[in-house]
């Protein structure tokens, strides 16, 4: 009789422990952009990668449109161990003490997305997601989003155009400078409160790529665009660095795995991403974009490369350097 209570309780015992191992880790990813953008397919493509990369032991859960957390709250989150994954524009760095990410924000820095790369796929953007360690973040990857343009309610074909108005910018003090350059009045506002700010005039204009212009809606705000591609909008995905590292090494394996191929097809998708967006921001009729001429596009140029050397001291000379080696940039040319 007691052998076979015995046995029972064992296989009871074993089938609780087996239903006990079936339950996923439930892991959450938490943004501020829509789902169909860039950022939002990256986070639901890691998602999916990691569920089959570490065999449903993972599950992630993505949270978008600030739904979870805004801005700020994000990153406090992250480092109190209340969300798993986010990824913050390399702009928003800047309150949590690594300024050195504000290089990024540097008008004209890249000329083009080959020349980005060669900073976020080398060494020196290595570099760059160590600097978080010190403060308990994991830097996993860079992802991209796009290069910005300006909008108001006014046309936009000259610097002085947006001399006296207030402009909207994300928590960076290169982007501070960059609005003071052109005379106009920055103003930090979290993502998830910009079209209201725009509706209500509390701002007069911003600077996006288009798929986070087109997503939030911003085009039913302002009358006018100029494709500038003055400067870049780019993340970094982070991580608590105290839960990573104390992940078991098959699952954090599964999760580096499912990282490097969402990486890899964010940043295949996020020009096509952008450019739809400019297609749909077009057919909805609602903003005039204009495309600068040359000696429009120079004139930018010319106001906003003084920003560089006004911002060497907060960044660091010498990463500024290493990135004008790195890209080939010359910071004197202004075609
Ligand atoms: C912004 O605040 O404009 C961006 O950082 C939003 C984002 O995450 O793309």
């Amino acid at each position: 009789m007691w052998l076979r209570t015995w046995i029972l309780g064992l296989v009871l015992g074993c089938s609780a422990l087996s239903v006990m191992a079936a339950e996923p880790m439930v892991l959450k990813f938490s943004h501020v952009v829509a789902p169909n953008t860039p950022k939002g397919l990256g986070a639901e493509k890691f998602a999916e990668l990691a569920a089959q990369y570490t065999a449903g032991a993972v599950r992630v859960e993505v949270y978008p449109n600030s739904s979870l957390y805004k801005d700020k709250e994000e990153m406090e989150a992250l480092q109190l161990g209340a969300v798993e994954f986010i990824a913050p524009s390399l702009a928003k760095f800047g309150p949590l003490g690594v300024r050195a990410f504000e290089v990024f924000d540097l008008p004209y820095i890249f000329d083009s997305a080959e020349a980005l790369h060669k900073v976020t796929r080398g060494p020196l953007g290595q570099e760059m997601l160590a600097l978080l360690e010190p403060r308990g973040i994991k830097g996993l990857a860079f992802w991209d989003n796009g290069f910005k343009s300006f909008s108001a309610n006014r046309p936009i074909r000259r610097p002085e155009d947006l001399r006296g108005l207030s402009m909207r910018i994300q928590s960076s003090k290169v982007l501070d400078a960059q609005m003071r350059a052109l005379g106009a009045s920055p103003r930090v506002t979290a993502f998830s409160e910009v079209y209201q700010a725009l509706a209500a005039h509390v701002v007069d204009g911003t600077e996006n790529p288009h798929s986070n212009f087109y997503t939030q809606r911003m085009n039913e705000v302002q009358s006018h665009m100029t494709l500038t591609n003055h400067g870049y909008l780019g993340y970094a995905v982070i991580t608590n660095a105290k839960f990573w590292n104390g992940l078991p090494g098959s699952i954090r394996a599964g999760l580096e795995r499912a990282m490097r191929d969402a990486t890899e097809y964010t940043n295949k998708i996020a020009r096509a991403e952008n450019e739809k967006a400019l297609e749909a921001v077009r057919s909805a009729g609602t903003t005039e974009i204009h495309e600068p001429t040359d000696e429009e596009r120079i004139a930018f140029k010319r106001a906003l490369l003084p920003v560089h050397k006004a911002m060497a001291g907060w960044i660091g000379e010498d990463l500024i350097e290493d990135i004008y080696d790195e890209t080939g940039f010359d910071p004197d040319a202004l075609e």
